[in-house]
């Protein structure tokens, strides 16, 4: 799967399929089972050769603790694709080009997210756009998964920025499921619980009826923001202009060392010299000081 610019459009969808950002487990198998009360047979091979597959079409690095999950969440794929045995099911994955890779990688990537996680970023990056409140600004959330993080960002931009001044999000991820979620920019008023009832009412129209319990982003939020699949692996990402700032939150925490440096020196190149980067609360990249110093609590600096 190479990454590419393909927009994804807003579908006019009113009570949504929404995913509060924590991913739902396959379903019981209610099916024959295997020796271990499984529906399908499970080896130490079969997990071997999905890690494999994941880190050459993700970099996502999973460790052998994650049988069980890899196992639920791909066993849904094996009933929707008519196999009877993950070795099939693989074999026929590899030996084709086609849409399942997109399912097979949806299924693998964990999309845990909320609106203003780590709160001191987005303080940080109100400072930053003050420093030019009539922009312009341009902005990328590498790893956007179902929107929480994107809404948050423009919201904080439209708080700190002058009226009109110039403000774009390209927002981006690997999982065609969460960017439609995001692109959808339909939530569920429980998981807008952290925002100010000012945010509230400017930035989020209430569903009524049908959709009495959800919210969807009023069009200034949405308007900025470009939502396209990027593969943070791949090389080719399809940007043009360098940004002013990148969100790259909780997705390097899956990769490896080699991976990780290889995406940092991508980042580097993507951003304009004294442009900011944001990285998860687990993420330590000072090793990478040839290119990034860091300027903050995992806020780092391009040089
Ligand atoms: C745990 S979520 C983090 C979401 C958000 N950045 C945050 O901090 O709340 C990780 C996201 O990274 C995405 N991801 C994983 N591997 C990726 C890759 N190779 N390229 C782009 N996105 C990827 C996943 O699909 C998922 O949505």
């Amino acid at each position: 799967m190479h990454s590419h610019r393909r927009s994804v459009n807003a579908p006019t969808v009113h009570r949504a399929h929404v995913r509060s950002g924590v991913r739902q487990e396959a379903g019981d198998a209610d099916a024959d089972q295997d020796a271990q009360g499984r529906e399908f047979a499970w080896t130490q091979a079969d997990f071997s050769r999905v890690q494999s597959l994941i880190y050459q079409h993700a970099g996502i690095n999973l460790h052998n603790g994650k049988h069980a999950m890899v196992y639920s969440r791909l066993s849904r794929r094996l009933r929707e694709t008519g196999h009877n045995s993950f070795r099939d099911y693989l074999g026929w994955l590899e030996s084709c080009d086609g849409p399942e890779w997109q399912e097979f990688v949806n299924a693998l990537t964990t999309n845990l997210t909320a609106f203003f996680r780590e709160q001191h970023h987005f303080e940080i990056f109100a400072q930053l756009l003050r420093t030019r409140p009539a922009g312009p600004w341009s902005v990328w959330c590498s790893a956007a998964s179902t929107g929480e993080e994107p809404y948050s960002i423009v919201m904080t931009a439209l708080e700190a920025l002058q009226p009109r001044a110039q403000f774009k999000l390209t927002a981006s991820d690997i999982d065609s499921n969460v960017l439609a979620t995001a692109a959808r920019g339909v939530y569920r008023l429980e998981g807008l619980k952290g925002l100010s009832q000012a945010q509230l009412q400017r930035f989020f129209m209430r569903g009524k009826g049908d959709n009495a319990g959800l919210a969807r982003v009023r069009p200034e939020l949405r308007q900025p923001i470009d939502f396209l699949s990027v593969n943070l692996i791949r090389d080719g990402w399809p940007f043009r202009e360098p940004f002013d700032a990148v969100f790259c939150r909780n997705v390097m925490i899956y990769f490896d060392e080699p991976t990780q440096r290889r995406v940092l020196e991508r980042i580097h190149r993507v951003l304009k010299p004294g442009g900011m980067l944001f990285v998860g609360h687990a993420e330590n990249f000072t090793d990478a000081r040839d290119l990034f110093v860091l300027r903050g609590k995992t806020v780092y600096e391009r040089i």
